[in-house]
């Protein structure tokens, strides 16, 4: 049951010893806006050589005049857009910010861009946005959430790719929210498996029967208050062996998905995401087979 938000003022709660009243203005959607909207050159920059590994991922997948489906596309920043553009036969760009997206497409040149279309969309359903407003209505986890599992923006693509989304469905409003690090955990526990797991399920259910899907994940977080038992540079020289040691968020991570849904994988690379200047990541790029097997029983 959704609780009413608590009406009195901040000053009474603080004197009443109860956390301070979450920000209303707060949403799942409205986090990522803001999240993307920040350090724009500097990202695209910085991340020239984290378009260059999952070029050479996806180089190996895509034919030409593909149809392509790119989900969590946001500002393009990690994305060889131009690449896959001038290879495809048509780009669809999946997010729920439209900004983002529109700076993405811009800066595709020539012919390739016309090629591209944007589709914005939640690929939760909702769902994100009803956990983040119980949170700030005070209320109980809600218990009823409907989540999407099915083909996303019609799906029939030749190739299809999440792209790092899986963590962010949630977790950029948790930290708007200033919620403690406790109470983030809480709701990443209890949400980020089912969040993902139906996610993976769309993208699946995208593909065209022959077609593959790329699973882009941030499996390690290497930062100030992240540390790890082993240096990046080390977990990439041997990934395989290496990436079970790290300290990770697995409830967000779409190859443990496709394990549990027992959808074949057939490629695999790793790559470092350099996110910040104090804040970088190991990533890992999935190639599965289209489909799921529950679908073909
Ligand atoms: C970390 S970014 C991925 C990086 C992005 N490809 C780039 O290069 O800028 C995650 C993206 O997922 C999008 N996203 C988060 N929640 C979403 C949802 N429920 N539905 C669709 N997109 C979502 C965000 O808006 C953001 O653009």
């Amino acid at each position: 049951m959704v609780r009413p938000p608590r009406q009195h003022s901040r000053g009474l709660d603080l004197l009443l010893g109860l956390p301070p009243a979450a920000d209303a203005t707060v949403t799942a959607q409205r986090a990522n806006v803001v999240n993307n909207a920040r350090f724009q050159d500097l990202r695209l920059e910085r991340w020239s050589a984290t378009r260059d590994a999952l070029w050479a991922l996806v180089d190996r997948h895509l034919g030409a005049g593909a149809r392509v489906l790119i989900v969590g596309a946001g500002n393009g920043d990690d994305l060889p857009l131009q690449r896959l553009a001038d290879r495809a036969g048509s780009v669809t760009l999946v997010d729920i910010d439209a900004e983002a997206a529109a700076r993405a497409r811009a800066r595709v040149t020539g012919a390739a861009q016309a090629r591209i279309t944007f589709h914005e969309h939640d690929v939760t359903g909702g769902a994100a946005e009803v956990i983040v407003a119980s949170i700030v209505a005070g209320a109980d986890h809600p218990t009823d959430l409907d989540l999407p599992t099915g083909a996303i923006a019609g799906g029939d693509f030749d190739l299809v790719l999440g792209d790092m989304l899986y963590t962010q469905l949630l977790q950029p409003a948790l930290v708007q929210l200033r919620l403690p690090g406790a109470r983030q955990l809480e709701y990443m526990r209890a949400f980020d498996g089912r969040l993902t797991e139906a996610l993976v399920q769309r993208l699946q259910r995208s593909a065209a029967p022959q077609g593959r899907v790329v699973h882009v994940h941030d499996v390690a977080c290497w930062s100030g208050s992240h540390d790890q038992p082993m240096e990046l540079e080390e977990a990439l020289s041997a990934p395989e062996p290496s990436w079970a040691r790290l300290k990770r968020h697995d409830q967000c991570d779409p190859q443990l998905a496709l394990e549990r849904l027992r959808v074949l994988t057939v490629d695999r690379a790793w790559w470092e995401w350099p996110f910040e200047p104090n804040k970088r990541f190991l990533a890992r790029g999935t190639v599965a087979v289209a489909g799921l097997p529950v679908d073909r029983r």
